[in-house]
């Protein structure tokens, strides 16, 4: 099975790159499953039914979130009919929509996605952990599903490092979302999934994390707010992490993905077609 997830989608800029690249990645790749993190995709915060809309129109499965998941008020009402958008699982009991969907491939395998938010330097959520562990064993590899992919949004790279050891073996994936930064620490873990600290952002990369600079310096230099954040609306780069999954559920092949906008582009060699023209 071949899996791509997309980190943080951030503004019109990101949303742009998406729309434009993931149609042709789809095909090109042959992708069973495509999973987007959507929780900066409005204007840097949150998300619209319209645009979860054209995020699964252009070819996404299952959209996640993060902290910013309520940002647009019409979430909590549209999150309840769209089981293809889902937050964080571990979010106070009672809070609107789903952490985790079952979701179903062409050619009819079962994808288990989960979102969870780590807890340090976040806000204080349920033990992500605890989440976890009842949800896989609610919903075991090889039994339950066929893969299961983990988007842990968190921003400590030891708690991201630390969960993915904790479920390692259980599920294909683990991927980190919420720094805006890919990290280049791709690899299959000793039993056997896939992992990656953060997958990036998709925005672009000529910002303070997908925003346009002066606010934020403003504010780290003068403390003191004196404008709105707004999503930097120059040429974005979609990142993330292109996973081959086994029969067992486990990953065989990992790779980043980086494509457009500034950042040095990245793709994975294992799926790129091998057609060369040979001159005589
Ligand atoms: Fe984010
Ligand atoms: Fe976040």
């Amino acid at each position: 099975m071949r899996l791509l997830f997309i980190g943080d989608v951030v503004g019109r800029a990101g949303r742009a790159v998406l729309v434009e690249q993931l149609p042709d990645l789809r095909r090109a790749w042959s992708l069973d499953c495509v999973i987007v993190n959507g929780e900066n995709a409005a204007g840097g915060f949150g998300i619209t039914e319209s645009i979860c809309a054209d995020f699964l129109d252009a070819g996404a499965d299952c959209v996640t979130l993060g902290n910013h998941a309520f940002d647009q008020r019409e979430a909590l009402v549209f999150i309840a009919r769209q089981p293809r958008l889902i937050r964080p699982l571990n979010y106070p009991s009672g809070a609107p929509g789903g952490g985790a969907n079952l979701i179903e491939t062409a050619a009819g395998a079962r994808v288990l996605v989960v979102n969870l938010m780590g807890r340090v330097f976040m806000d204080a959520l349920d033990d992500p952990f605890a989440a976890a562990e009842r949800e896989l064993s609610a919903c075991p590899l090889g039994l339950g599903c066929d893969a299961a992919v983990i988007d842990f949004h968190a921003e400590a790279s030891s708690e991201k490092q630390a969960f993915a050891h904790f479920v390692d073996g259980r599920v294909s994936l683990v991927v980190g979302t919420h720094t805006h930064v890919p990290t280049a620490d791709h690899q299959i873990l000793p039993h056997g999934s896939g992992y990656m600290t953060d997958a990036g952002m998709t925005g672009d990369y000529d910002s303070v994390i997908g925003m346009e600079k002066d606010e934020p310096i403003r504010r780290f230099t003068t403390k003191l707010p004196s404008a709105r954040f707004e999503p930097a609306g120059g040429a974005a780069t979609l990142c993330g992490v292109a996973v081959e999954i086994g029969r067992n559920g486990l990953a065989t092949r990992i790779a980043p993905v980086r494509v457009g906008g500034k950042l040095a582009q990245a793709r994975p060699e294992f799926w790129e077609s091998v057609t060369q023209t040979v001159v005589a």
